[in-house]
């Protein structure tokens, strides 16, 4: 067990801003931060961090918290395994106990997990450096392949001997149960007989973002890339079988040992395994990710964008695979990633050509050949149109598709202005009109977006964002008018009572409301002359107050005010007194309660418009129409989820 005083220390030197910092880029946006959501695959931010508090939130998903629990989120950590990665990030001693064997069933699964993965990443490392089987053949393989001790140190690399019992054997020595060594997917079980799954094969461990070893990946002993005689039944790499905590689709190789570098260059490459990635780091180049020989998953997608949007991926010169790979790239452009490609020599992988280069020279290739991704994808398509034609002649029914694959490429990208630049693009080297491309690529925008967003419509419009559940239920209805009223209300309210108070930066109340609210035209008759008289009277610069609406406002005007004129949080004095308890009066929470009015106002404005926006799109017809209204249906999406964002800041819980 932790005890108490070492967790208080932890919770006393948590900085949430360089926790969160070390999973995500995060942006200054005035005293607090913010972010693309880690979360979630969302194109606006709304995840933030407010240091003042502490805390995190993150509204695409609505999780928030503290720092611990940012690394429970987004690592999926135990409370315990939290509190540890945090306590060694900032130095603060943690005393363990022994471990007994009742300790050691006690712990949690995933816990146990970890900690038989690490065990087995320091044997498979000890065995490379320290045994005879192990140097001489796993060793000096590596060395063959001209890795030195930093790469063997940094990848954490290893050798399983070729014998069926051994890490089994020498795991239970340890401590470590059957049930728990199986899985892990150590050994595997079959016909009630168990063996190692890992034999005399070189060992990759696959670390996650915190550096801790989830899975292996083990590749045969060869010197060419063919398989030794007698072994040409077995598979080049045996992989660990997904476990509670390896999850192949959701783990970038190399990304924990190149996070650093991608954000401090801004990009990222793509290769196919753990060689290329290695060998790129061998020619001096950390930023680079490797899906582990399969096309990059969503979730993969998503962790990349935590540190960077731009990729750029480097394709193996065998053409063969190259169209299906394309098709693969499909989902990064749809995922919001900038893809940029180069294409190696003809046969040659990253790991031949760069050998066969130097690293200055390969450093050089990689800049010199990298090519925006519709642009590559133009050329090797147009080329294809022309092959066995006379020069400058393409195969219309080529050139036709050709011009529709890119188009729908390029109808991926969610952001409208990249696509019009690709559009441009792709139109100069065509040779075709940017008019014919336009149309071809809005045919497919609509199409998509009529079968995805009506669906996606009906659900926005009733579902209440977390933080106002309340507030709904109160007003017991959830009518936009009726939420855009309450709101209307509070600014009177305000204005009423707080008028000459301070808001902080010298400035009063009712100044801040009625410079706020410049643009905004009250829905409510009564509400709206009120506002209007002290928009008259800062004007006219006669003051305004309470009594000025009792003697000379209709009267519906004069109930309002009365109804209005007290103070929402007073609180009698003798509970205080009673109590002692300490009731901040509203006027010392000014700036809060004004800013959150004026949030929340704009908040229900915009709802209010998006409803009225969404009735008039149910009778349109054409095409153009619809996608008027769907643009500015996503306008004003964007803007409610960033009010939202904001709000949930200023609003305090109390
Ligand atoms: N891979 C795998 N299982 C296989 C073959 C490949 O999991 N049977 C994955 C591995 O992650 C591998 C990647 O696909 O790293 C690329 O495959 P390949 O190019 O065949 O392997 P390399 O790692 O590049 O090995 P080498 O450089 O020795 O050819
Ligand atoms: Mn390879």
């Amino acid at each position: 067990m932790i005890s108490r005083q070492t967790i208080d220390e932890i919770r006393n030197r948590i900085d949430i801003v360089d926790v969160v910092s070390d999973f995500v880029s995060l942006k200054r946006s005035g005293q607090n931060y913010k972010a693309l959501s880690p979360f979630t695959n969302e194109k606006t931010p709304s995840f933030y961090v407010v240091p003042s508090k502490g805390i995190f939130k993150d509204f695409s998903s609505g999780k928030g918290g503290d720092g611990i629990t940012f690394v429970m989120e987004h690592e999926g950590m135990s409370y315990v395994e939290a509190l540890k990665y945090l306590a060694k990030k900032y130095g603060v001693e943690i005393k363990e106990d022994a471990r007994t064997p009742e300790d050691v069933a006690a712990q949690s699964e995933r816990d146990s997990l970890y900690i038989v993965m690490n065990f087995a990443k320091d044997y498979y490392k000890n065995l490379l450096h320290k045994h005879e089987e192990g140097k001489s053949i796993g060793l000096s393989y590596f060395r063959e392949r001209g890795f030195n001790d930093n790469i063997l140190e940094k990848f954490e690399l290893g050798y399983s001997l070729n014998e069926w019992h051994h890490i089994e054997e020498a795991a239970k020595k340890a401590g470590f149960s059957e049930n728990i060594l199986e899985k892990a997917g150590l050994i595997i079980r079959k016909d009630d007989k168990i063996y190692d799954r890992f034999r005399g094969r070189v060992i990759f461990p696959v670390h996650n973002l915190s550096g801790k070893v989830v899975a292996f990946g083990a590749r045969i002993l060869t010197k060419e890339k063919g398989l030794p005689a007698g072994r040409q039944d077995q598979p080049k790499y045996i992989n660990s079988p997904e476990t509670e905590i390896y999850h192949k689709s959701q783990v970038l190789y190399g990304l924990y040992q190149a996070k650093n570098e991608i954000r401090k260059y801004d990009f990222c490459y793509l290769v196919e395994g753990y060689t290329d990635v290695i060998s790129l780091h061998l020619s001096g180049i950390e930023h680079v990710v490797a899906s582990s020989g399969t096309a990059l998953t969503e979730e993969q997608i998503r962790l990349m964008r935590r540190f960077t949007e731009n990729v750029t991926v480097l394709f193996d010169g065998d053409s063969a695979g190259i169209k299906a790979a394309l098709r693969g790239i499909d989902l990064v452009l749809k995922g919001g990633l900038n893809v940029r490609v180069v294409l190696l020599p003809d046969g040659e992988d990253p790991d031949s050509y760069s050998k066969k280069m130097g690293s200055t020279e390969f450093q050089q290739y990689l800049k010199s050949h990298t090519k925006d991704f519709i642009s590559f994808k133009i050329d090797l398509l147009s080329a294809d149109a022309s092959r066995d034609l006379p020069a400058g002649r393409q195969d219309p029914i080529k050139k036709a598709e050709a011009i529709r694959e890119i188009v729908t490429s390029i109808s991926l990208i969610p952001d409208p202005i990249k696509r019009s630049v690709y559009i441009k693009e792709t139109s100069d080297l065509l040779k075709i009109q940017e008019p014919v491309l336009l149309t071809e690529l809005n045919k497919i925008i609509i199409q998509e977006r009529k079968k995805r967003e009506q669906e996606r419509m009906r659900d926005d419009v009733h579902e209440p964002l977390p933080e106002f559940v309340e507030e709904v239920v109160q007003a017991g209805k959830t009518d936009p008018l009726a939420m855009v009223q309450m709101q209307e209300r509070e600014t009177i309210r305000l204005l009423l009572n707080y008028a000459e108070s301070g808001v902080g930066d010298d400035q009063k109340v009712i100044d801040f409301l009625l410079e706020e609210l410049e643009d905004v035209e009250f829905t409510n008759p009564v509400y709206r002359e009120i506002l209007d008289a002290f928009r008259k009277g800062v004007d006219t610069n006669t003051r305004i107050d309470n009594f000025y609406f009792l003697e000379n406002g209709s009267d519906g005007v004069k109930r309002a005010v009365a109804d209005l004129m007290t103070s929402r949080y007073e609180t009698s004095p003798h509970w205080s007194e009673k109590f002692h308890i300490y009731f901040p009066h509203e006027k010392e929470v000014m700036h809060d309660v004004t800013m959150t009015n004026v949030l929340r106002l704009k908040f229900r404005l915009i709802q209010k418009m998006m409803e009225e926006n969404l009735k008039e799109m149910k009778d349109v017809k054409d095409d153009a129409t619809l996608d008027k209204h769907m643009a500015v249906h996503a306008q004003l999406k964007g803007s409610e989820k960033e009010l939202a964002g904001i709000l949930g800041i200023v609003v305090s819980k109390g």
